[in-house]
């Protein structure tokens, strides 16, 4: 088996249409313009949405932000905890969720949520907005642009 030689990042939330493609968008779209050896995907713990585009409010703000958004919904698998390096859930009930779903010590520590690395107000919840107004969707942006920057900074010894 041929040893990767880019760090294999994976963006995780409950439907995987509004959250989660949102930061792999933002998370992909940093690493190419700064030449980064990553890899960014998304998945969803729900199957709700498998094959489904991104929400429309999703692929919007991202746009508006000059962020590219392609991706199609799948659902978490097994074989996800051994190919990626890092797998950041939204929340805590995707973070509980993750770590039900493998034994082994080696998956749990991969397992981290991705708002610990925010600058502003770190550990907690990028919210569901689901339910929620452009308002909403505007806001989960600000949370993981800054979010990812701070990430990228911290893995990649970079300065934004
Ligand atoms: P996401 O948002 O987890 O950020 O993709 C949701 C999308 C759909 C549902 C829940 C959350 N749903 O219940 O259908």
């Amino acid at each position: 088996m041929s040893v990767p030689d880019s760090t294999q990042i994976l963006l995780v939330c409950l439907g995987n249409i509004c959250r989660s493609p949102m930061a792999e968008a933002i998370l992909d779209f940093k690493a190419k313009n700064l030449g980064l050896k990553v890899k960014v995907d998304s998945c969803g713990t729900g199957n709700w949405h498998i094959g489904q585009q991104p929400d429309p409010r999703t692929i919007a703000v991202a746009n508006h932000h000059g962020v590219p958004v392609n991706h199609r919904a799948r659902q978490i698998e097994l074989l996800d905890f051994e190919r990626f390096d890092y797998i950041f859930a939204m929340d805590d009930q995707n973070y509980r969720n993750l770590v039900l779903l493998t034994d082994k010590e080696e998956h749990h520590r991969k397992i981290l949520k991705i708002r610990q690395f925010d600058p502003v107000e770190p550990g907690g919840d990028v919210p569901d907005p689901y339910y929620g107004t452009d308002r909403d969707f505007q806001l989960v942006f600000e949370m993981l642009n800054r979010t990812i920057d701070e990430f990228l900074t911290q893995e990649f010894r970079i300065n934004n």
